[in-house]
C-alpha cells in the first residue's frame, strides 16, 4: 500500500518552466475530460493541500472540484482560523502541513514565494498564484479556451487592464509565445499599469492608452481589474471600460474573455454576447486542473 511518495520537485512555478509537449498532452486529456466528464477513483490514494493566502473562488473550488472527479482527497487550509493568526511562520505551517498532505496548491500574495517554500519541503507544489507574479494553470485554461475557437492561435491579441501587476496576464503572454512567435499582443492602459522594459523581453508587443484605434483588429481581447491589493500607496488611475457600444465595433470572431473576478471593467451588457467567453473559462477550468493533476499524478 503506497500512500506517500515524497519527490523533491517543484511543479508548475512558473509556465516559462512548462514544455509545449507537456502542454499538449495537458490540452488534449482535458479535451477527453471535457467530451466524457470523466469521475474515476485514480488519484484515490493522494490526499492534496489547498493552501490559500489570497482570497480565491475559481482557483481553489475548481482545484476542488477537480480532485473530487478524480477520486482524491483535499484538506483545505484556512488562513483566518490557523495559527498564523498566532504568529506562525510560513515555515512552520508548511512544514507541519508536509506531515498531512501529498501535495501543495499554493497561492499566496508574495511574488516568487515557491522558490522559499520548495527549500523547506519535498512535497511537489503547484502554483496557483503567486502575488503579481505568475498563474501557470490559469493560462493553461485561457489557451485551452483561446484554442477552442482558434485551432491555430490568432496572430493579434490585446489585453486590457493592470498589465503590470496581472498574473494570469504574465503567465498566459509566456505561454501564447511559446506555442506562436508571431502573435502581436497590445497592452492597452493607463501608464502606470503598463509593464515595465524587463517583463516581456524578446515578445513582440504595443503599448497603447486606448482601444479604439485597434479594436476592429484584434482576435482575442483579454480584460483584467485593477489589482488594487498590491498597491501600497492606493490607486489612483482609470481602467479601460468594455462595454456593448465598443464591441459593437469589433471583429466578427473577436473573443472576449476575463480571468474574473471583474469590478467595473466589463459591462455586464456583454455577458450574453456570442464574443464573451469568461464563463466558459471558468467551465473549463475544472477539466484543466483535472488533467494537470492526472498527468502529474496517474503516469
Ligand atoms: C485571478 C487571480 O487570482 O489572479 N483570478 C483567477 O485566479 N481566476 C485574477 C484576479 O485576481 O484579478
Amino acid at each position: 500500500m503506497i500512500l506517500k511518495n515524497k519527490i523533491n520537485y517543484l511543479l508548475m512555478e512558473s509556465i516559462k518552466e512548462t514544455s509545449v509537449d507537456f502542454t499538449n498532452k495537458i490540452l488534449n486529456t482535458a479535451t477527453q475530460f471535457k467530451k466524457e466528464d470523466v469521475r474515476t477513483d485514480l488519484l484515490k490514494n493522494k490526499i492534496f493541500g489547498l493552501l490559500f493566502f489570497e482570497p480565491s473562488t475559481r482557483t481553489c473550488l475548481s482545484f476542488e472540484s477537480a480532485i473530487h472527479r478524480l477520486g482524491g482527497k483535499v484538506i483545505k487550509y484556512n488562513s483566518d482560523y490557523s495559527s498564523e493568526k498566532k504568529g506562525e511562520s510560513l515555515e512552520d505551517t508548511i512544514r507541519t502541513l508536509e506531515s498531512y498532505v501529498d501535495v501543495f496548491i499554493i497561492r499566496h500574495p508574495e511574488k516568487d514565494i515557491l522558490s522559499k517554500i520548495k527549500k523547506i519541503t519535498r512535497n511537489p507544489i503547484i502554483n496557483a498564484g503567486d502575488g503579481s507574479g505568475e498563474h501557470p494553470t490559469q493560462a493553461l485554461l485561457d489557451l485551452f479556451t483561446i484554442q477552442e475557437y482558434y485551432p491555430k492561435l490568432p496572430d493579434n491579441i490585446a489585453f486590457t487592464g493592470d498589465i503590470k501587476h496581472s498574473r494570469t496576464i504574465h503567465s498566459l503572454v509566456y505561454l501564447l509565445h511559446k506555442f506562436n512567435q508571431n502573435i502581436k499582443f497590445y497592452f492597452v492602459a493607463d501608464k502606470d499599469l503598463l509593464p515595465d522594459d524587463k517583463m516581456f523581453k524578446e515578445i513582440n508587443y504595443e503599448c497603447l492608452n486606448e482601444i479604439s484605434s485597434i479594436i476592429d483588429k484584434i482576435d482575442v481581447l483579454y480584460v483584467t481589474r485593477l489589482q488594487k491589493e498590491r498597491y501600497v500607496n492606493g490607486l489612483n488611475v482609470k481602467n479601460i471600460m468594455i462595454n456593448k457600444n465598443l464591441v459593437d465595433l469589433s471583429k466578427e470572431n473577436l473573443i472576449i474573455m476575463h480571468p474574473l473576478p471583474r469590478n467595473d471593467e466589463l459591462s455586464t451588457d456583454l455577458d450574453n454576447d456570442k464574443k464573451s467567453k469568461y464563463f466558459q473559462q471558468v467551465e473549463n477550468g475544472v477539466y484543466i486542473r483535472m488533467s494537470i493533476l492526472f498527468n502529474l499524478f496517474c503516469p
